[in-house]
């Protein structure tokens, strides 16, 4: 797509591409850059806008956010790689966040991110093979004192244990499918 209209592509590996001709995302995610005055210190809100509205980041959106905070694309891709939450790869069509902050750190969340990527069978940062389920990791969620915590979807959960993970997957149906 061109970085200025936000419209078309003809890259048949971006699967958004076929919707971005009137996409209301564009529509939403330039009223955020709008309400920040397109100032390039939003541009963490602006990402997580970003990837809440298209469920990843690709290319062709880093540069045109780029381009609206009038930023280098090479800043806007380091701070989107930076940052464990963004995810530059399709999401799965649940997500599931594992925070490694400190306070979740010291209380074994390494040890649950691990055990999880053994039992679904891919790492971190990646989708099952189905598409149905993204293992994430998050920074700080600002919940430390429910740690460990984990981020089913929207919904965050406290005091995890590899179980109840386990159980939240099997809701979603995920687990066990491969
Ligand atoms: S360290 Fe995990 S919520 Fe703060």
């Amino acid at each position: 797509m061109s970085a200025s209209s936000g419209h078309t592509t003809d890259n048949p590996t971006m699967p958004r591409a076929s919707h971005l001709s009137g996409d209301n995302r564009f529509k939403v995610l330039n009223a955020t850059m709008k309400r920040y005055q397109y100032q390039a210190d939003a541009l963490i809100e602006v990402l997580h806008k970003a990837q809440e509205l298209f469920g990843f980041l690709d290319p062709d959106l880093l540069i045109y956010i780029a381009h609206s905070l009038k930023l280098p694309p090479s800043r806007v891709y380091g701070v989107a790689t930076f940052y464990h939450f963004f995810s530059l790869k399709p999401q799965g069509e649940h997500t599931c966040a594992v925070c490694l902050g400190t306070a979740c750190y010291v209380r074994g969340a390494a040890a649950l991110l691990s055990s999880i990527e053994d039992e679904i069978g891919v790492k971190s940062g990646e989708t099952t093979p189905d598409g149905q389920l993204s293992l994430v990791t998050a920074r700080c969620l600002g919940a430390c004192g429910i740690a460990p915590v984990v981020v089913f979807d929207e919904m965050v959960a406290g005091h995890q244990t590899f179980e109840t993970v386990l159980e939240h997957l099997k809701g979603w149906r995920t687990y066990g499918t491969r």
